[in-house]
């Protein structure tokens, strides 16, 4: 074990602290069940619904036009017309209708020249509608004029592999653009959504309220539990905004279990929660689910925070966040099995930080299940969840900050992260969790950084770090901002080693980055804190 000490005196760096843009957007959306056969009818008709099940009174409030609306555009003045036959009275009178039942309205389009609906749903009509070029000229008609709430901006027009025309721009530079658009228009508060089917950059942050990160969902377990998989190691990045794991499948052909997995892990996980079924012919069992408040509060939690992965045994999965306050002995826990098979799954208090009688209470059956140490097991069927409240006497320090926890800063799913040196969590068997950061370094933003990392009282502590070293590698260990302390990390063959680093950390949140601008760093596992 290669051993450095140092002490550093740390300082405070601004905006650690979690601070959640909104709460996830909740409402419906027209597209997975009518994909482009909308009309103005339909539409009110989803937003009536909406509120005679009383969907409004828990928080559901967006009523969302996906693509399909399209009739083209005014070669002449550029204008964006709107679907003769589908919306023969435009869209006044629809967003008018939505906003009259105290809901909000939301709005479609691409960032490109063409939608999606144009390149693969056959609407034909839709030729040139994306807002490529028609920014200002698009974002006044649909906020000034019609007075949308939210805009949906897809990708299908902004790249190649996706668009007829075969026409490509880069999807940072469009957005921002597209936001600036929005702002122009002068009215506060208009929600974007990034559609660009993978986590796009931590830019994206600055530029959106919600980001899309997997391509589209479709109504099978395969596709629930794929999406699920791609967010489990992002909950880093939605610390001021969300991933969206795209419109809800509930209520329509899932099993009740799968449909309560999906909707649960959503909500736990701070997805957007848009209803994609027909609202005007929902089942009980599927209102009941959508009304479930106690599932719904860990989705609408003010902190903001993503479900982490707190454990990963064999197939299933323990996930855990803070609600209500941060660092509290109250926690939501998730115990996730996407395997074909029931397992029972083994919740240990010392992976989610609590400690003494902990509490259990049973989110899907609103039901206290009494007090429990040191363990709670549980059988989950295949493709269950099981979600609790756990409220412990003790709230310990944590300890162990995995990898795949951590932020990023050139973190991005767009293009191949070999290909264009930025770094990627990547699955590992000898790793804990199973998975490990990788491709770190080379330039100063493929750093890693555990943001939130937290000391009761404050102090020195050791900084152990498990890492993978293919040859001889450095490191270097940067707390609070302050100088970063060279780590050397010899070569560790086929497994993992220790290195160690002393730091003294302030009473609260610390920030810890590993970092390396000139070469190649050792690979990630995890970092545990030891107090001294
Ligand atoms: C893309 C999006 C979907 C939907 C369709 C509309 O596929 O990812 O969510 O908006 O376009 O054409």
């Amino acid at each position: 074990m290669n051993m450095i000490r140092c002490i550093l005196s740390g300082l405070v760096m601004s905006g650690l602290m979690v601070a959640a843009k909104d709460v996830p957007v909740m409402g419906w959306s027209s597209w997975n069940t009518y994909r482009v056969n909308i009309s103005d009818s339909l539409i009110m008709g989803q937003a009536d619904a909406m509120v005679r099940h009383g969907l409004d009174s828990v928080g559901y409030r967006f009523i969302n036009i996906d693509d399909g609306y399209f009739g083209g555009r005014d070669t002449a003045t550029g204008e964006l017309l709107i679907h003769p036959t589908r919306f023969p009275g435009g869209l006044k009178p629809v967003v008018d209708h939505i906003h009259s039942l105290g809901l909000r309205a939301g709005i479609y389009s691409d960032a490109g020249v063409s939608t999606c609906g144009f390149n693969w749903d056959n609407d034909t009509i839709a030729r040139n509608v994306g807002l490529y070029g028609h920014e200002i000229q698009d974002c006044r008609m649909f906020f000034g004029d019609l007075g949308f709430d939210f805009i949906k901006v897809d990708y299908c027009g902004g790249t190649a592999r996706q668009n007829k025309d075969h026409l490509s721009f880069d999807p940072e530079e469009r957005y921002r653009i597209i936001r600036e658009a929005m702002d122009a228009t002068g009215r506060g508060g208009l929600l974007l959504n990034v559609c660009r089917w993978d986590y796009p950059g931590t830019w994206v942050d600055e530029v959106a309220d919600s980001w899309r990160m997997s391509t589209d969902i479709n109504c099978s377990w395969r596709s629930i539990e794929n999406i699920i998989r791609q967010n489990l190691y992002l909950s880093a990045y939605a610390e001021r905004g969300h991933n969206d794991m795209d419109m809800l499948e509930v209520g329509r052909t899932l099993t009740d279990e799968e449909d309560r997995t999906h909707f649960g892990m959503w909500c736990i996980m701070s997805s957007p929660l848009l209803i994609g079924c027909d609202m005007t012919q929902l089942r009980p069992e599927t209102l009941r689910l959508l009304k479930n408040t106690e599932l719904i509060a860990l989705n609408q939690d003010p902190l903001g925070l993503q479900a982490y992965v707190a454990s990963h045994d064999g197939e299933t999965y323990v996930l855990v966040k803070d609600v209500d306050e941060l660092y509290g002995a109250s926690r939501a826990v998730a115990l996730y099995n996407p395997s074909d098979s029931p397992d029972t799954v083994t919740l240990r208090f010392s992976d989610i930080d609590l400690d003494g009688k902990v509490r259990m209470r049973d989110l899907f059956e609103h039901k206290d299940l009494g007090s429990f140490e040191d363990e709670f097991s549980v059988e989950v069927p295949a493709h269950g969840v099981r979600i609790y409240r756990a409220v412990g006497d003790i709230r310990k320090e944590r300890s162990v900050y995995e990898a795949e926890t951590a932020y990023m800063t050139a973190y991005q799913e767009l293009y191949n992260p070999v290909a264009v040196g930025t770094a990627a969590y990547m699955p590992d068997s000898l790793c804990s969790g199973g998975v490990k950061a990788a491709n770190l370094g080379y330039r100063p933003d493929n750093d890693i950084v555990w943001r939130h990392v937290r000391s009761e009282y404050g102090g020195g502590y050791e900084l152990q770090f498990a890492v993978m070293s293919d040859g001889d590698r450095e490191m270097y260990v940067s707390v609070n901002g302050g100088p970063g302390t060279l780590v050397k990390v010899p070569d560790s063959g086929s497994g993992l080693s220790t290195v160690s680093v002393d730091a003294d950390l302030l009473p609260g949140d610390n920030a810890v980055r590993l970092y390396n601008d000139g070469a190649v760093m050792p690979e990630v596992d995890k970092m545990e804190l030891v107090k001294k």
